[in-house]
Formats: structure tokens, sequence, C-alpha cells
């Protein structure tokens, strides 16, 4: 492997195709397998199967200039073809909070297949999040068994978690705080290491090689600390909102400054959604209690997040007596600004409660609409723009924070609901200018 490496990526989700066109951008020969058919065949056309900022462009100059190419399966191909294989297949939540290992399975196997009939040396790269013990009890002895060869001798295995956000995908791929690789043999980790070295040259973030277990509690042992983080800031909001004269985006403000707690993750609102948060923070309760351990901070963590769509319902339903026959304006779907994603994404549970207890809803997302058509059918009305959604209005919740949301002014909102009644759930709008012309509430101010 004197030469630039040759990589293969298996599963073109968020990971997989940052990864993929991450590489291929810097010259590196790219082949992206993943059973879907549509998104392989957009791949090859140059345009991203899923809404990402930044990626356009890298992928469709990939694609011309033939540093990137998608294959439907062939993983044997593609393992053949390359040196590396990163493995960014998904891992759903089981119904008790595990993970399914499915794809994973199904990933290694193939690798496997593939690795029988190949003589040189490889190496595998789980990037999928994985519950600590998975890589070396699932993936390793499954590569062994269907290639009938040996760890560490005729391949390598590492363990290289993501650190990345959906709708900075991309530009987080590209700059990244730090790099951790797990390894079952130190060979496997420094060629992981050098490949790194070379791909982030002349800045390369701090790496850290460590087992194959530790690398994978250290991306749950982070998801879960920033998850904790939001849920903190909420508890503080929670506790803002009995205090008269309390404000908890002051209170986040000044404890951010402090360098010890830093300003990040402190924004106070709607709680945590998207497809890691809530799925990690479960698949770590639930694997810390299968190795006899009940992680209580965590369970809270979870508690705190799980409520904050009830207490939003229940102010909106202090502000208008009862819900039934309401029309509620819901501003903002997706699970959080930039993306059209809306795993877990805190409109869900919002918008269920509020027809469950007899409103109307009429919702407005900037990307998300379609994707919020798939889940709620014709129980909601969809607006095409925000005076649409805002019409006829007897409350609005502001759900997202999108940029052109935060534009919005309370004569806007005055003119165009039936109710000037808003409820601010991300704290965007500026409490003394909106008060004095609306009827407005939000999270962690106190009355
Ligand atoms: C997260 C991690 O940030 C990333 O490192 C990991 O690889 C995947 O999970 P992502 O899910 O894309 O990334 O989104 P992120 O920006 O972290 O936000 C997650 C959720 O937390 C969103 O619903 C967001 O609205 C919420 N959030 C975030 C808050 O409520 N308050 C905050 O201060 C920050």
């Amino acid at each position: 492997m004197s030469k630039r490496p040759k990589i293969s990526v298996i599963g073109v989700g968020y990971v997989g195709l940052c990864t993929a066109v991450g590489l291929a951008s810097r010259g590196y020969s790219v082949v992206a397998c993943d059973i879907d058919v549509e998104k392989i065949n957009k791949i090859n056309r140059g345009i991203p199967p899923f809404f990402e900022p930044g990626i356009q462009e890298k992928l469709s100059e990939s694609v011309q200039k033939g540093t990137l190419k998608g294959l439907v399966g062939e993983t044997d191909r593609a393992v053949m073809e390359t040196d590396f294989t990163y493995v960014a297949v998904g891992t759903p939540s089981n119904s008790d909070g595990s993970i399914d290992l499915t794809y994973i399975k199904s990933a290694a196997v193939n690798i496997g297949k593939a690795l029988k009939q190949k003589t040189d040396y490889h190496i595998a790269i789980i990037k999928s999040t994985v519950v600590p013990g998975t890589t070396q009890s699932v993936v390793l002895p499954i590569i062994e068994r269907e290639s009938g060869k040996k760890c560490d001798v005729d391949f390598g295995l590492c363990m290289n978690p993501e650190f990345l956000r959906q709708g900075s995908a991309f530009q987080d791929t590209l700059n990244a705080d730090r790099i951790v690789i797990g390894s079952h043999d130190t060979q496997a980790g420094r060629r992981v290491e050098a490949l790194y070295c070379e791909f982030y040259s002349p800045q390369v973030p701090p790496i850290i090689q460590t087992t194959l277990s530790t690398a994978e509690l250290i991306k749950y042992a982070s998801n879960a600390m920033l998850a904790t983080k939001i849920s903190f800031i909420n508890t503080i909001a929670n506790i803002c909102e009995k205090i008269p004269g309390a404000d908890v985006q002051v209170v986040a403000e000044a404890m951010g400054l402090d360098k010890r707690i830093g300003s990040q993750f402190l924004d106070a609102g709607l709680g945590y959604g998207g497809s890691c948060f809530p799925k990690d923070v479960k698949a770590l309760i639930a694997c810390s209690e299968a190795f006899g351990y009940t992680p209580e901070l965590l369970d809270a963590t979870e508690n705190v997040n799980k409520k904050l769509p009830i207490k939003v319902v229940n102010l909106c339903r202090q502000q208008l007596g009862t819900l039934k026959g309401k029309q509620i304006a819901i501003l903002g779907l997706a699970f959080k600004p930039n993306t059209d994603d809306m795993r877990e994404a805190r409109a869900i549970p919002i918008i269920n409660q509020l027809l469950e207890a007899g409103a109307c809803v009429v919702a407005y997302d900037p990307v998300a609409l379609l994707t919020a058509k798939a889940i709620f059918k014709d129980s909601i009305c969809y607006a095409n723009s925000i005076a649409g959604c805002l019409k006829d209005a007897d409350c609005c919740i502001l759900v997202t924070e999108w940029p052109e949301f935060k534009k919005l002014t309370p004569d806007f909102f005055n003119a165009n609901m039936k109710q000037p009644i808003l409820i601010d759930g991300r704290r965007i709008y500026d409490p003394q200018k909106f008060r004095k012309k609306l009827k407005f509430s939000a999270i962690g101010l106190g009355q």
C-alpha cells in the first residue's frame, strides 16, 4: 500500500456519503455501495440522495472526475478493488432500546466472503455506531468465519466512530475535532492513522488510538454528554418558568462563559431529536443495563426530553382554554434547521398530541414538507409559506429555529393570525419586543 490507498464504503447514509465524498474530493479513488438502487443511481448522476448543505458540488465533481462511483450491492467487487472498507450502515433501534445489528452483520458476511477471494491484506473499518463489544464479538467472528482468514494476519479490523452533525455533515467530515481509532491490533490502527494523516495534512486533528470497545464507547459517551447538557439546560428552563423575572437564555449565556462549561449545546427549547441522540442515549442505557448497571443520569436525560412536547402542548392549552376546534400553526418540522430529516423530530409528538386534543394543525417548513406528508398524510394541513401557515391560526408554536423564522416581527404575527398568541419553543424571539405586541410565551421564561 505504498501508493494512495483505494477506499470502499458500504452504506451511503449521511456518514457513508460524507466519508465517500470527503475522500473522493481529495483525490482518493472511492467506491460507494448500497442496496438502495435509487440512492446509488442518484449518486452516479452526481445528486445527493438527501438534503445536506455543501455536498452537492463536491459529489458531482468527484463523479465527473471518476474518483467516486456507486455500486448497487456488489460488496465483493468493492472489497476486491480497494484496500480499506468503511462500514457505515444503519443501526436502528429495537423496541427495547438496544440496536438492531442486521445490516452490520450482513456487511460483515459480505466483507468476509469477498476476503475469501482476496490475497492482499485488507482493512475493515466500522464507522456505524455500535455498542461496546460489537466489533470484537459480532463483526470479527463473522468476517473470520466467512473468509476462513485470521484477523491481524490476513486482514485488519478497526472501529472509527463519526461525530458529524446533520446540516453541517460534510464540513464536519473535513474539519474533525478529533479522530478516534479503535483497533484489534496496532498494525491496522497505524495504517488507518496514516490514511487520516495524509487526508487532513497539513492540519491533522488529534488522533486517539485505543481498543475497539473504548472507541465504540467514546461515540456513545460523547452523544450522551451532549444530550445530557441539553436536558440539563431544559431542567434549568423548567425552573426559570416558575420564577418571576428569570430567563434561561441569560442563565445559559453566563454559564457558557465559564470555560469549564462552554457555551455550546446550552440552547434551551423543545429538546433533542434526530437520528442519533434519542437512539444513542437509549442504546447506552440498554447496553449498561445488559452489563448490570443502571445509568440513572441517562434515564433522567431521556425523561426530561420526553416531557418537553407535553409541556408545550399544555402551554398552548393554557393560552386557549381548550384545544378542541382550535387552529394551531406549527412553524418548523425538521428535527433541526438545515435538514429535511424528521427522524424523532419534536414536531411529531407535539402535532400528535394536538390532534388527539381535537385541534386542527397547519404546518410549514422550508424543506421538510415532503417528509412530513409521508408521516402525517392528510391528518394535518400543509402551508406553502409562513403567512399561509399563520392565516386564521389561534396560536402558533415555533418548533424549529430556521433562519427565515428568526426575521419575523411581532407585527407580522399580528397581521396574519386570528389570535396573536405565540409560543417560542426555541427561544429565537426577543421577549421584551414580542411581549409588548402579542400574547407571547417562551421556554425558560418566568412570567
Ligand atoms: C448529533 C451530534 O452532534 C453528532 O456529533 C453525532 O455524530 C450525531 O448526533 P445531529 O443529530 O446531526 O448530531 O444534530 P445536533 O446538531 O447535535 O442536534 C441534535 C438535537 O439537539 C437537535 O434536535 C437540536 O435541536 C437539539 N439541540 C442541540 C438543542 O435542543 N439544544 C442545543 O443546544 C443543541
